[in-house]
C-alpha cells in the first residue's frame, strides 16, 4: 500500500561503518597519510581480486581514464571511439589528450555502446576506443576486441560501474589493455573518491605509474621513507594523480565487505523485479547472457506511450513522495561544449536520445532497508496507476 515516506531515501548513499572508521583513524595515527604502504597493500589486493596483472591506483576513473589513455599512446589529433550514454568524464579525458571524441550510438538491448556500428566510424586518424560498461552491464567486449585487433585501436575500458561485472565468465579489468575502476562516494566500494587502473601490460602499468605521479621516476612515492633517494627524474610532465593512504584505508575495509555489499544489492534487485513483474508501463534493466551485472545502477525505462506524464513529471513525483532518484545520463554529445566544438546535435544518436527520455535511476544501495524498497515499488506503482491512461 502506498503512504508517502516521512523522511527523505536518497538515490545513493555509502555504507561507512566502524570497521571503516577505525581502519581511517588508524592511517590517520600511523603518520603515513599520503601515498604509502596502504596504497600498495590495495594495488595489490585490487589485481588479485580482478586476476590482471597490475592495478596503479589514483585519485579517481577520471585520472585513471585520462592516464589510460596517455599511456596507450593516444596523441592530439587523433579521434577516440565512445558512446554518448556516459558520465561527461570518459569523453572529457579524450579531449584531455588533444583529441576527438567520436560517439556511436548504443544498442537497443543493451544501452552500452553499439558494437556493431563501431567500425563505420573509425578512420585513419582512429586510434582507441572506450567502451563503458554502463550502470555495470558488460559491453560485448568479444566483438569490440576483434574490431580493435583488426584496426590495431587501443582498448580503455571505462569500468567505472563495473566492479564485480562479468564478461562470459571473467571479471571486468582482469583482460584486454586496462580498465579503470570508480570508488566514487555512490559506486560499489567507496573511498570518498578514488579510481584504480588495471591492466595485464608491464608497459602501460609503468607508464600509469609515472604518469600519475609528475612524471617522476621509480619508487617516488618513498622518496621520504628510510632508505628512500631524495634524487629523482622528470620523464614526462605528468600529472598528480595517485591514490593516498587515507583513501587506501577506506578501500581496505570496503574490500572486506564487497561480497556481502554485492549480496545485498542483488537481494534489493530481485525485489525490484518481483514488485514490478506484474506492473505496466515499465521495463526493467537488460541483462544479456553474456554478463553478469554488477548493479551498480538500477536504471528503469517508462513507457511513454502507456502514461500521460513524462520522464521529468515522474521524477518530481518520486521527489514529492521523498524518494531520490537520478538519470544516467544525459547523452554527453548533447552538452553545449560537445555541441559547439564537435558539431552534435540532437538526432545524431537516435536509441541514445530516445532512451533518455524514458529513464531513471531509482535508489539501490547496501543500506536500504527492506522497507524502503518497499517505499520505492509502491510508490513507483502508485505512480504508474495514477498516471496510467
Ligand atoms: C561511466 C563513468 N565513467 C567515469 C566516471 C568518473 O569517475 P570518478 O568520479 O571516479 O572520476 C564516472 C563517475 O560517475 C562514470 O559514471
Amino acid at each position: 500500500m502506498y503512504k508517502k515516506r516521512e523522511t527523505f531515501l536518497p538515490y545513493a548513499v555509502p555504507l561507512i561503518d566502524d570497521e571503516d572508521i577505525n581502519e581511517v583513524v588508524e592511517t590517520l595515527k600511523s603518520g603515513w597519510v599520503a601515498k604509502g604502504p596502504r596504497t600498495i597493500e590495495f594495488e595489490k589486493r585490487f589485481a588479485e581480486y580482478t586476476g590482471a596483472k597490475y592495478a596503479v591506483a589514483m585519485n579517481s576513473a577520471t585520472a585513471a581514464l585520462h592516464i589510460a589513455l596517455i599511456a596507450g599512446g593516444v596523441k592530439p589529433g587523433d579521434e577516440v571511439i565512445t558512446t554518448p550514454i556516459t558520465f561527461a568524464a570518459t569523453a572529457n579525458t579524450i579531449i584531455h589528450v588533444g583529441a576527438t571524441p567520436v560517439f556511436v550510438d548504443v544498442d537497443p538491448e543493451t544501452f552500452c555502446i553499439d558494437a556493431n556500428k563501431i567500425e563505420e566510424k573509425i578512420t585513419d586518424k582512429t586510434t582507441a576506443i572506450v567502451p563503458v560498461h554502463y550502470t555495470g552491464h558488460a559491453c560485448d567486449m568479444d566483438k569490440i576486441r576483434a574490431i580493435a585487433e583488426k584496426y590495431d585501436l587501443f582498448v580503455s575500458e571505462d569500468a567505472a560501474h563495473a566492479i564485480d561485472t562479468f564478461y562470459k565468465g571473467d571479471l571486468i579489468g582482469k583482460k584486454g589493455d586496462c580498465a579503470s575502476f570508480s570508488f566514487y562516494a555512490t559506486k560499489n566500494i567507496c573511498t570518498g573518491e578514488g579510481g584504480m587502473l588495471t591492466t595485464n601490460s608491464e608497459d602501460i602499468a609503468e607508464k600509469a605509474r609515472v604518469m600519475s605521479t609528475h612524471g617522476m621516476s621509480k619508487a617516488a612515492w618513498n622518496r621520504y621513507g628510510k632508505g628512500g633517494a631524495w634524487r629523482y627524474d622528470i620523464e614526462y610532465p605528468g600529472h598528480k594523480y595517485n591514490m593516498f593512504d587515507i583513501q587506501a584505508a577506506l578501500a581496505k575495509t570496503q574490500m572486506n565487505k564487497l561480497s556481502a555489499m554485492q549480496d545485498r544489492r542483488k537481494e534489493i534487485v530481485k525485489k525490484y523485479e518481483e514488485g514490478f513483474s506484474m506492473l505496466d508501463g515499465i521495463k526493467l534493466p537488460p541483462e544479456a547472457d553474456y554478463t553478469t551485472h554488477s548493479w551498480h545502477l538500477y536504471v528503469v525505462r517508462l513507457e511513454l506511450d502507456k502514461l500521460t506524464i513524462d520522464r521529468d513529471k515522474f521524477i518530481e513525483l518520486m521527489g514529492e513522495a521523498n524518494i531520490g532518484t537520478s538519470v544516467h545520463f544525459i547523452p554527453v554529445h548533447l552538452m553545449s561544449y560537445y555541441r559547439e566544438n564537435f558539431g552534435y546535435k540532437e538526432g545524431d544518436f537516435p536509441v541514445a536520445e530516445s532512451y533518455f527520455d524514458t529513464i531513471l535511476s531509482l535508489p539501490l544501495y547496501p543500506k536500504m532497508t527492506d522497507e524502503d524498497v518497499q517505499d520505492v515499488i509502491n510508490t513507483v506503482t502508485h505512480i504508474i496507476s495514477n498516471y496510467h491512461k
